[in-house]
């Protein structure tokens, strides 16, 4: 992929930093857009190009965007569940016109090729298992609606324009890079790893098991939880081939497997060699038992398998990062 321009916007957050390591591992030159609202400094990197700036600003898109690109990775999002039901404008302001404002600017500067950020949370309860790309699309959340939406809309832009997408639906996404390139924890997590992680470095007294009596092994939720750089991976492929050939799909990110939140719990204990201090809690609304995901078409239109199998190795990946 020598010297294929990208643009990744939200290249400076959390899955966007692996993605931009994983272009730049592949000599793409790279250029990132990012408000750094979310986004951090410490995540940028020096091989690729930074401009400060803003979905909501037309403008500076369209300037962006007339430079000329062979493919664009959007990532910049709002992402908090509970926030969303809360403050959906936000989330429409951002999530909707913020994608609708970077899509637009594809489309008038000639610009064809993007890989977007999408998620599990487009699908709602699971009414099977594994989740297929073929599971009527329930989302429970506002943020879960706008991800399922501009998909929708990117799916209209592919019918009328010269406009191709691969929409990549991550399930739970985890760990950092291995080799430590990556230093910007996320600031104010909500998600189960990095909460283990804050009760086991101190930063948190104890944390909340939410629900043990579930239908599963142990009585706690299973989720699908598919390491960062092997996302980022996938979106490499993902360029490659709307590069090789000038179609759209919409594909799901996952291992397949349920890891449960004891499991994470144990392996975290295991990693680091401490206890967590938790305590069973009530469920949490809206939670599925289990959410596991086929992963059939990643691999047969992106040619991708997950690396990382093993949970322990997985969370070494977070632990590494924590100061102890
Ligand atoms: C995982 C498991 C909790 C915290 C969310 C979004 C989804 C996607 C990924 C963005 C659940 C349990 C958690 C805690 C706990 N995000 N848990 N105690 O809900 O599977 O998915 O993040 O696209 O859209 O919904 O992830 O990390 O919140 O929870 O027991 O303090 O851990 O109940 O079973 P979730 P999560």
């Amino acid at each position: 992929m020598n010297a294929t321009r990208v643009l990744v916007i939200g290249g400076a957050g959390y899955i966007g930093s692996h993605v931009v390591k994983a272009l730049l591992d592949k000599k793409c030159a790279v250029t990132v857009y990012d408000n750094l609202s979310t986004g951090q400094r410490c995540n940028l990197f020096a091989a690729a190009r930074f401009i400060e700036g803003d979905i909501l600003d037309i403008a500076k898109l369209n300037a962006i965007m007339a430079e000329g690109f062979d493919a664009v990775v959007h990532l910049a999002a709002k992402k908090a569940v509970g926030e969303s039901m809360v403050n959906p404008q936000f989330y429409a302001q951002n999530n909707l016109n913020g994608s609708i404002n970077i899509f637009n600017a594809m489309v008038d500067n000639g610009v064809k090729n993007v890989v977007f950020s999408s998620t599990a949370a487009v699908y709602g309860m699971p009414q099977y298992l594994p989740l297929d790309e073929s599971h009527p699309l329930n989302p429970m959340s506002f943020y879960g609606y706008t991800k399922a939406e501009i998909e929708r809309v990117m799916t209209w832009f592919a019918r009328l324009k010269d406009f191709n997408f691969v929409a990549l639906r991550y399930f739970n996404a985890v760990g950092y890079a291995a080799d430590g390139s990556i230093r910007g924890k996320e600031k104010n997590p909500q998600n189960l790893l990095p909460i283990v992680m804050e009760v086991l470095s101190g930063k948190r007294p104890k944390m909340q098991v939410f629900g043990n009596d579930y239908d599963t092994p142990d009585g706690t939720c299973l989720r699908d939880y598919v390491h960062v750089e092997d996302l980022a991976r996938a979106h490499v492929a993902a360029i490659e081939k709307l590069l090789s050939e000038p179609k759209s799909h919409i594909i799901n990110l996952s291992t397949g497997k349920g890891t449960s939140v004891l499991d994470i719990i144990n392996a975290a204990e295991r990693v680091s060699g401490k206890k967590v201090n938790y305590e069973f809690a009530p469920r949490r609304a809206g939670d599925p038992a289990t959410v596991i995901a086929s992963n059939d078409l990643a691999r047969e239109v992106l040619g991708w398998t997950p690396q990382y199998t093993d949970i322990d190795e997985i969370v070494k990946t977070t632990w590494n990062l924590e100061e102890k």
